[in-house]
């Protein structure tokens, strides 16, 4: 199928590489710088797998990149993915938005099924069919088709998700969502850019009405954020009482009305979506009459992370000015050199603020760090962060901060001491290597046999 994809950032690339790869012909549309770009194959940021499969789909033609306008002309259903930032007071500005619609309104030559797949507050698909409606073209229909991708895993969860949402009014814009993910829904897709990767069972198709469609993003992230934000604040519990978090947290995933995911503690969320789609739900719902305080709750707890967890610091060192400190990780998870909202970001902000000097290493954000933070000082690798460090902090839980030599960093340092604020990495197998080990809510197995003792 001939498909329109306007917007080609983090959601929009990968769902258009996505697209191209399970066979359909692909117009991706962004700024004319960024269409420059990519049309020489450079990705303006880093997702895994990426930069591979638009370059293989770029050379088998079924992906090219254009403007807006043309990605209309051409589309026959077309994916709206450009950013809806947070306004000020915490609603989603829809601005982006609006320019797709008048674009959708002077470029469709004929019927057009319009899928909104940027996050929205509930009820813009109402009014982006009531647009079109007022501008002569009323023969476009208007979904929503959420994205519940995750930076860092985006092909993953493009070829393998756990649902597909989608809301529609006709059962033909269902029908036609249904064919255009139809080898995604069959399961039996081979990735094409992982070599591990192999067919799977069937992925749920859900289709509903419009509005339903529109909350269930809000509401998934909103739901994510609270489970965050109440495991961090049994982290305090736990800390209060001696207790440990990450049994409590296994204990409690073992529930299936719970489930083990997001019972991590830590500094907290970030990134481009849970803050802001945690506002714009609790804006959502006040202009609609319904009091969810609930997650004002669970934004207040989460702000709160970073300076519990500068304040822990500070106190470890006994102060902050001239302290030297290595920072391991910045980006505001794994996988991705994304700094947006990045917790990790806003404690090495916070160090730099109160004087400290921060040596820092990120596998792929640090350049983009520095642009932010240029008081910072990047670091090729996590050894030469840890150079002379008064204490190592993790703030990002890359994978290769689990398999470093410690032998090596018992060198390097001039204090071992390691504060996880993302409680990744093994008390016991610090002590051995004879550093101290602080995390987050957690006891190290030596002093749970101590409690036993103590009580047998
Ligand atoms: N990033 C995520 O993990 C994620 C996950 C699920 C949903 N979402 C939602 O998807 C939407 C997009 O998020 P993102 O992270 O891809 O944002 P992004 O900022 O990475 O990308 C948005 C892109 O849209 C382009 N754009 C803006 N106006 C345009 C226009 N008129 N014509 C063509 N291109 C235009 C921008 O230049 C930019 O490249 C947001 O609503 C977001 O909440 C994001």
């Amino acid at each position: 199928m001939e498909i329109g994809v306007i917007g080609a950032g983090h959601v929009g690339l990968t769902t258009a590489a996505g697209l191209a790869a399970i066979g359909h012909q692909v117009c991706c549309a962004d700024g004319p710088e960024n269409v420059a770009s990519l049309r020489r194959g450079e990705i303006p940021f880093f997702e895994p797998y990426l930069a591979e499969i638009v370059g293989k789909q770029l050379a088998a033609s079924r992906l090219r990149f254009t403007t807006a306008g043309e990605a209309v002309r051409l589309g026959r259903a077309l994916f709206i993915c450009v950013g809806t930032p947070p306004l000020e007071n915490g609603e989603a500005d829809l601005s982006e938005v609006e320019q797709v619609a008048q674009v959708v309104a002077q470029e469709a030559t004929s019927p057009r099924l319009v899928i909104q797949k940027s996050t929205v507050p509930v009820h813009t698909g109402r009014w982006l069919q009531q647009y079109l409606k007022q501008h002569g073209r009323a023969d476009c229909e208007v979904a929503s088709n959420p994205e519940f991708m995750r930076e860092g895993s985006a092909l993953e969860a493009f070829f393998h998700p756990d649902r597909i949402v989608v809301g529609a009014e006709s059962p033909r814009a269902v029908s036609l969502l249904k064919a255009i993910y139809g080898p995604v829904i069959s399961g039996q897709f081979t990735c094409p850019v992982h070599d591990t990767c192999s067919p799977r069972g069937a992925v749920p198709f859900v289709a509903m009405d419009l509005a339903s469609a529109e909350l269930v993003k809000l509401a998934s992230n909103s739901f994510l954020a609270t489970k965050i934000s109440f495991i961090n604040l049994m982290a305090d519990l736990c800390e209060a009482t001696g207790a440990d978090v990450q049994r409590v947290a296994e204990a409690m995933g073992l529930d299936p009305r719970i489930g083990p995911a997001f019972l991590r503690p830590g500094i907290g969320f970030g990134g481009f979506c849970l803050p802001k789609d945690v506002a714009a739900f609790v804006k959502v719902a006040e202009k609609f009459g319904c009091d969810f305080s609930l997650l004002r709750e669970v934004e207040k707890v989460n702000r709160e992370r970073v300076d519990r967890f500068v304040n822990r610091i500070r106190i470890e060192l006994g102060g902050l000015r001239a302290r030297r400190i290595a920072a391991w990780g910045l980006a505001f998870k794994p996988n991705t050199d994304d700094l947006r909202n990045s917790p990790a970001l806003a404690v090495v902000r916070n160090l730099v603020a109160e004087g400290a000097k921060v040596r820092a290493y990120d596998p792929q954000a640090t350049e983009r760090a520095l642009a932010e933070l240029p008081a910072l000082q990047a670091c090729a690798d996590p050894y030469e962060a840890a150079r002379n460090a008064e204490a190592i902090l993790v703030l990002t839980d890359w994978d290769e901060f689990q398999r470093l030599d410690w032998r090596r960093l018992k060198e390097c340092v001039s204090h071992p001491l390691v504060i996880d604020g993302r409680n990744v990495l093994s008390h016991d197998q610090l002590a051995r290597h004879g550093f101290r080990y602080i995390s987050i809510g957690r006891v190290s197995a030596g002093q749970v046999a101590a409690a036993l003792t103590s009580v047998t």
